[in-house]
């Protein structure tokens, strides 16, 4: 027994508070370790005065494990305590470095832009939408009894002419890709009850060659309203409105005589543009006039109880102007960076 220690208060609180210390020390997991075989492992000298309380003599033998136990449970606390401190504090030093900066320069990811048409078309169904009037839709790929009969046009209607309409193979069913947004009127008449207004803006083809002023596809936006003691005047208010709201307060707008099978009296409408690029002026900007009686009549309205007016316009004509676009071609060609100067909005 030449190594046993010698059990004693003093010496137990000796070893004791050399332990404390070393672990208040204790700033890693690493340290924790060395101090663990030192301070507190089999070999640590507390742990060796614990396993020689046998040879103490019987008579001392409580006293002294009583000592040695408070001094190794007190240690075994202290112990915990270190351990739980520095796991914490070795996970915030490891959170901290993994910290990320949002604030970073990063590579872009470009997103797609909607389209200025799509915008615009929105924009103008909304003027309408206000004032309390509904969108409606019709089919792009549309029957000719719509697209013409119903309207009023002749048989013999130059519009008619295959130069002028994609009609679709099997010919014999009449399938063609309208060729304006007016036959949603007839659909709407056909479907709506009275009284009615609505606008429809969509798709429309023709068979033009594409160059700066004319496009296969393009699209229109029309409208239709059916109510009783309705007249021009009406059909003149809502289009001076709509133009204020699209060209700003100081926007006009004209009627001029024209023809429209579907219309009677029919006109073409013209824009007083106040802030066009080379200075204030009238443009063309689409047709209108009095819903025919025959429309009224195919559809079961009388028209001495009711009457109506439609317009109808183009809407890359409409961006053109509004936009100071000179070439058709730029708004249908998708490229990214046409569409990216009217706002990327998602
Ligand atoms: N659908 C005609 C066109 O494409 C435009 C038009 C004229 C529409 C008169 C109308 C209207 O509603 O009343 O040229």
């Amino acid at each position: 027994m030449s190594d046993a220690l010698e059990i004693s208060e003093e010496a137990v609180a000796k070893l004791l508070s050399a332990a404390l210390d070393a672990l208040n020390e204790a700033k890693t997991v690493a340290d924790l370790k060395q101090l663990r075989s030192t301070h507190v492992g089999e070999n640590s000298p507390l742990s060796r005065m614990n396993a020689s309380l046998k040879d103490v003599p019987q008579d001392q033998r409580a006293a002294a494990g009583k000592i040695v136990g408070q001094a190794r449970a007190k240690l075994g606390q202290a112990y915990a305590e270190a351990e739980n401190r520095i796991a914490k504090a070795e996970s915030a030093a490891k959170l901290l470095k993994e910290t990320v900066d949002v604030t970073t320069w990063s590579p872009r990811i470009t997103q797609g832009a909607r389209h200025p048409l799509t915008m615009l078309q929105e924009q103008a169904a909304d003027v309408f939408v206000s004032m309390g009037w509904e969108i409606a839709e019709g089919p792009e790929l549309e029957h000719e009894w719509f697209n013409f009969d119903s309207l009023n046009f002749d048989e013999d209607h130059p519009a008619r002419a295959l130069q002028d309409t994609f009609f679709v193979e099997p010919v014999d069913q009449r399938l063609l890709l309208r060729t304006h947004t007016s036959p949603v009127q007839m659909r709407s008449l056909l479907s709506r009850p009275l009284p009615l207004y609505i606008v429809a803006p969509g798709k429309t083809f023709r068979t033009d060659e594409l160059d700066a002023t004319h496009t296969p596809v393009f699209s229109q936006i029309e409208g239709i309203a059916i109510d009783k003691n309705i007249t021009m005047a009406h059909l003149k208010g809502i289009l001076l409105h709509f133009a204020k709201a699209m060209f700003g307060e100081e926007a006009k707008v004209r009627l001029r005589a024209n023809y429209f099978p579907f219309t009677e009296p029919s006109a073409e409408f013209d824009l007083w543009h106040p802030n066009f690029k080379e200075g204030p002026r009238w443009i063309e900007w689409g047709g209108c006039g009095m819903v025919h009686p025959n429309l009224l009549r195919s559809a079961g309205i009388d028209p001495e109880v009711y009457q109506g007016f439609a317009f109808g316009m183009g809407i890359e004509r409409t961006l053109m102007f509004r936009a100071d676009i000179s070439d058709m071609r730029e708004m249908i060609e998708g490229d990214i960076r046409f569409s990216k100067q009217f706002g990327v909005v998602g």
